[in-house]
C-alpha cells in the first residue's frame, strides 16, 4: 500500500465502524486525519487512538445533513493542515427496517438528508477546495451493496445508496480534467454498530444475513478501509467514477 505521508484526509462518521477503521488505516500510512462525526466522544476517541499509535489527527463536529457544516469542516481541514487531499464521505444511518408501505415520510426525508444529501453537500464543499489545488484530490463515497441491488425492508436506504453512485459517477466526469478522482465503495454487511442494530431485530437475522454472502461471513471494517485507501492511492490514478463492490462474492452470481 502506498504511503499517504502528510496527506490531509477528511473522513465523515469517523467515530465508529468503517469510518474509524479508515481513519486509523490512513493515519498508519502517514496521513494527517480530520475526524468528523456528530458523536463527539466517539470522534475524540478515534483521534486518541490515532495519537496513541503515533499519528496526527484532530476532530471537528460535522452533521452531514447540514451543508454549512461540510463547508466548515473543509475550512477547518485547510486551516489546520493547509490543504485537502482526500475526502471520505462515509457517515450514514441504517434507517428503519420496514416494508415500503410502512416507511413514513419522515423516515424517507431523514434517509435522504443523512445518506444522500450528505454526499451531495460533501462533494460540493470538498470539490470547491480541490479545484483550487493544482494537485486536485481524491474522494470516496461510501455506498453499499444496497446501492446496486434492491434491499427488501430498506427502500429509503437502497434509494439513497443508489443515488450515491449517481453522484459519484457524475462528479467523476465533471472534474476528471481537474485532477480530482471520485469513486464509491459498496460494502456488504460489515461488522459495525449499524449491522449490530440490524441483527438485533430478530434472533435468526444474523444467520439470514450471513447466508446471502458466498464467503459465508461479514466483512471487517479494516477490509473496507483498505479498499478505500486503494481507491485513493497515487498508484491507482487511472480509476475514477467506479463503484467497487466489497461483498464476499455476493454480486458475482
Ligand atoms: N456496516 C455495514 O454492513 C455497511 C454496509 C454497507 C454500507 N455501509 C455504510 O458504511 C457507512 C458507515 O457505516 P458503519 O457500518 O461504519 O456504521 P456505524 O454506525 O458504525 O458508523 C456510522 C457513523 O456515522 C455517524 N453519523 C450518523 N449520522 C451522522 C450525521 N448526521 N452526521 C455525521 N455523522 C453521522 C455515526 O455517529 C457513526 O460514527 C454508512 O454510510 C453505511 O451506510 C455499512
Amino acid at each position: 500500500m502506498s504511503s499517504f505521508n502528510k496527506q490531509v484526509v477528511l473522513i465523515t462518521g469517523a467515530g465508529s465502524g468503517i469510518g474509524r477503521a479508515t481513519a486509523l488505516a490512513f493515519a498508519q500510512a502517514g496521513a494527517r486525519i480530520v475526524v468528523s462525526d456528530v458523536n463527539g466522544s466517539n470522534g475524540q476517541q478515534t483521534v486518541e487512538l490515532i495519537r496513541q499509535a503515533g499519528g496526527e489527527a484532530t476532530y471537528i463536529h460535522c452533521d452531514v445533513a447540514d451543508p454549512e457544516q461540510h463547508t466548515a469542516a473543509v475550512a477547518f481541514a485547510v486551516g489546520t493542515f493547509g490543504r485537502l487531499d482526500v475526502a471520505v464521505n462515509n457517515a450514514g444511518i441504517g434507517g428503519r427496517f420496514a416494508r415500503l408501505i410502512d416507511q413514513t415520510v419522515s423516515d424517507w426525508e431523514q434517509m435522504m438528508a443523512v445518506n444522500l444529501g450528505s454526499v451531495f453537500y460533501g462533494l460540493q464543499a470538498q470539490i470547491r477546495q480541490m479545484v483550487q489545488q493544482p494537485e486536485g484530490g481524491r474522494i470516496v463515497n461510501v455506498s453499499s451493496i444496497a446501492g446496486v441491488k434492491g434491499m427488501p425492508m430498506g427502500a429509503p436506504y437502497s434509494a439513497a445508496k443508489h443515488g450515491v453512485i449517481g453522484l459519484t459517477k457524475t462528479a467523476a466526469l465533471e472534474y476528471v480534467k481537474k485532477n480530482i478522482r471520485v469513486n464509491a465503495i459498496c460494502p456488504v454487511y460489515t461488522h459495525s454498530a449499524m449491522v449490530q442494530e440490524l441483527m438485533s431485530t430478530a434472533p435468526e437475522m444474523e444467520e439470514r444475513m450471513r447466508r446471502v454472502i458466498p464467503m459465508g461471513r461479514f466483512g471487517q471494517p479494516e477490509e473496507i478501509a483498505q479498499a478505500i485507501m486503494w481507491l485513493c492511492a497515487p498508484e491507482n490514478d487511472f480509476c475514477t467514477g467506479q463503484a467497487i463492490q466489497m461483498d464476499g462474492g455476493m454480486t458475482a452470481g
